[in-house]
C-alpha cells in the first residue's frame, strides 16, 4: 500500500477538519492515482468530504470505533487491523492510505511509498500533522518533481520510499 498526502513545510496536513490548501492540479493527480483503487481513511476525513460522501469510483474503507456508524457507499471497519484484513487481496499498488493524521501514523510502517505534495508555505493554525519523513531512518526521497505554482502557492510532488518495507500490503 501507499500513502498520499499534502503537507506544508512543517508537515501540517489539516485544520478544523479541513485541508490547508486548494490546489487543483494536485487534486487532479490525486483523483487520477486513486480512481479505480481502494482508499483507506478515518471517519473524520470522510466527514470532511463534500456532503460527507465517500470518494466516487473508489472502494472506500472507513475506520471508526463507533459500532453504529454507517455511511452509504462506504465499507465501515472497527480497527486498523480490520481495514488490513478487508483490503487483503487487493493490488498493493492500488491501495491508498488517504488520511487523516491518525490513520497515516498507524499505517505508515506498512506503506511502500508516500506520494507527498510538499507546499512551500507555513499554514497558520494547523492542528493535524504527518510524521516528518526526513527524520525517519526508513524513508528516503526517490523522486522530486519540478515546482508548480497555483493559487499563490508553490509546491512539488515528492516520492518517498520505505527502505524497510516488509509487508505484502
Ligand atoms: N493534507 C492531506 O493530504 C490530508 C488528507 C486527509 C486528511 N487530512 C486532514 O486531516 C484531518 C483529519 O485527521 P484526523 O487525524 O483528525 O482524523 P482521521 O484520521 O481522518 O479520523 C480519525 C477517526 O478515525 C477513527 N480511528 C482512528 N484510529 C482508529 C483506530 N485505531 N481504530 C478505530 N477507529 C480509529 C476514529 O473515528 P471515530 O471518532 O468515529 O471513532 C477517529 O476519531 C482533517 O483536517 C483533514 O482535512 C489532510
Amino acid at each position: 500500500m501507499n500513502a498520499i498526502v499534502v503537507v506544508d513545510r512543517n508537515w501540517a496536513i489539516g485544520r478544523n477538519n479541513a485541508l490547508l490548501f486548494s490546489l487543483p492540479t494536485d487534486m487532479k493527480r490525486f483523483r487520477s492515482l486513486t480512481t479505480g483503487g481502494t482508499v483507506i481513511l478515518g471517519r473524520k476525513t470522510l466527514d470532511s468530504f463534500p456532503g460527507g460522501r465517500p470518494l466516487p469510483r473508489r472502494r472506500n474503507i472507513v475506520i471508526t470505533r463507533n459500532p453504529d456508524f454507517t455511511r452509504e457507499g462506504a465499507e465501515v471497519v472497527p480497527s486498523i487491523q480490520a481495514a488490513l484484513e478487508r483490503s487483503a487481496g487487493e493490488d498493493p499498488d492500488k491501495l491508498w492510505v488517504i488520511g487523516g493524521g491518525s490513520i497515516y501514523a498507524a499505517l505508515l510502517p506498512r506503506c511502500k511509498a508516500v506520494f507527498l505534495t510538499q507546499v512551500d508555505a507555513e499554514a497558520q493554525g494547523a492542528d493535524t500533522f504527518f510524521p516528518d519523513l526526513n527524520t525517519h531512518p526508513d524513508w528516503e526521497v526517490a523522486h522530486t518533481g519540478d515546482p508548480i505554482t497555483e493559487n499563490g502557492f508553490t509546491y512539488r510532488f515528492v516520492e518517498y520510499i520505505n527502505q524497510n518495507h516488509q509487508y505484502n500490503i
